[in-house]
């Protein structure tokens, strides 16, 4: 097992109510700015929920985070903080809105141009950022309990992420009952959001991290057997806590901790949401197939690993568990309605694989993946043999 260091300062909130209980958390005399996306804690009843919570706190509201949260939007954010003396942000939302309320929150102490911080990148240390609570609305990301975000600005057609120790929230609140609202293809980019996840961090090489392993196969499995039951149209709450729960588990650092990891799939599958606005999740899954066939003689080990203790296959070499492995995952991703071909998504696909070559190389990204050997040119390889 490799070095690490462990901490997640995030206190979580879990359960039916919950929100009712944030006045605990933040300071009494804090200037809150609350900020949320398109609207879907209006009709949900979160927005009130909130407002309920913080009816004795100085709260003043910023709206329009859009999905994969746009730079310039956030700009305007940032403004509103600064003009109106903000020193408490609540992120009310999913992935995007909290990575919108992380950047914001680095950005509200920087000197320099915001958009630095994810071109460079720059990290936030601790005590640097602006204090922050989430209330998560929409299971997937994990940003919720981890210190990273990722951002985008569709005037460059770029999608960057950054992080630091400084940017966990101090609190989440994780209440199943929001799930109730969520349309089901986003339930399905959540468990495919979160499922990913592990793998990136499980799908290298087997390694004598045991419980490392072991967790993430766990959380694989308790993924493959909620997903049915919260993508019925009957809301089965101790469905949803097991979903949500898991999809914070998968991105939390703790089975990261003392192992290599891959992200590369990410890396790729960002690029194709800056060029055609495919969601996060979709993107995974039209990569990760390809990605571990071109990398199958690295990967074989864990491939099988996966097929026996997550899937159940005991039959055949090596070589064929780690096969079928493959086909499983695709099989898996089926289930969901999600398809797994760039083709599937859009019909200009050609050039895209120069395009992300190319990308790759100008940013200096010039070895991903675990061993940091994947090279622009492998990249290429891969996105091709997703189309
Ligand atoms: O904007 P509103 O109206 O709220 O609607 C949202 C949005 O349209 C809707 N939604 C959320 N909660 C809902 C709901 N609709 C009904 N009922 C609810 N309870 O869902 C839509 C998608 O929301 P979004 O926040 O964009 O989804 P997600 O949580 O999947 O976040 C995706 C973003 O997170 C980044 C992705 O790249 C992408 O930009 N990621 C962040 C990570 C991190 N910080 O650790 C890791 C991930 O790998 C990922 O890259
Ligand atoms: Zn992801």
């Amino acid at each position: 097992m490799l070095n690490f260091e462990f901490k997640n300062p995030t206190k979580i909130l879990f359960g039916k109510g919950e929100i009712a209980k944030i006045s605990n958390e933040i300071p009494k005399d804090a200037k809150i700015l609350m900020i949320y996306g398109g609207g879907s804690i209006k009709s949900n009843g979160v927005y009130d929920q909130v407002k309920e919570a913080l009816k004795d706190y100085n709260l003043h509201e910023f709206g329009g985070v859009p999905a994969n949260p746009e730079y310039e939007v956030l700009v305007n954010a940032l403004n509103f903080i600064k003009e109106n003396n903000i020193n408490y942000l609540l992120a009310v939302g999913g992935g995007s809105v909290i990575d919108g309320v992380k950047f914001l929150s680095a950005a509200a102490n920087y000197d320099g141009e915001p958009w630095e911080i994810l071109k460079k990148p720059v990290r936030t240390f601790e005590g640097e950022g602006m204090p922050f609570g989430t209330i998560l609305t929409l299971p997937a990301t994990g940003s919720e309990m981890n210190s990273g975000y990722v951002i985008s600005r569709r005037e460059t057609n770029e999608k960057l992420s950054s992080g630091g120790p400084g940017l966990f929230p101090q609190f989440s609140v994780l209440d199943p009952e929001v799930i109730r609202s969520i349309p089901k293809n986003q339930i399905a980019n959540g468990i495919a959001d979160a499922y990913t996840h592990v793998l990136e961090q499980y799908m290298t090489a087997p390694s004598s991290a045991d419980l490392q392993e072991r967790i993430a196969e766990s959380i694989l499995i308790s993924l493959q057997n909620t997903a049915s039951k919260v993508m019925s149209n009957d809301f089965d709450y101790d469905a949803a806590g097991n979903f949500m729960w898991c999809c914070t588990m998968a991105l939390n650092g703790l089975i990261q901790k003392g192992v290599i990891t891959d992200w590369a799939v990410h890396a790729i599958g960002h690029e194709l949401t800056a060029y055609y606005g495919i969601d996060h999740a979709r993107t995974l899954a039209v990569i990760a197939p390809s990605h571990y066939r071109y990398n199958f003689d690295a990967k074989k080990g864990k491939l099988a690993q996966y097929a026996e203790r997550v899937w159940g296959i005991t039959e055949g070499s090596t070589e064929e568990k780690a096969e079928q492995a493959i086909v499983k995952l695709e099989e898996f991703f089926h289930s969901l309605e999600i398809q797994t071909k760039l083709s599937d998504y859009t019909p200009d696909f050609a050039g895209t694989a120069e395009r992300v070559q190319q990308a790759f190389t100008e940013r200096n990204w010039l070895g991903l993946g675990e061993h940091k050997n994947l090279t622009p040119q492998d990249a290429f390889k891969i996105v091709e043999m997703s189309y």
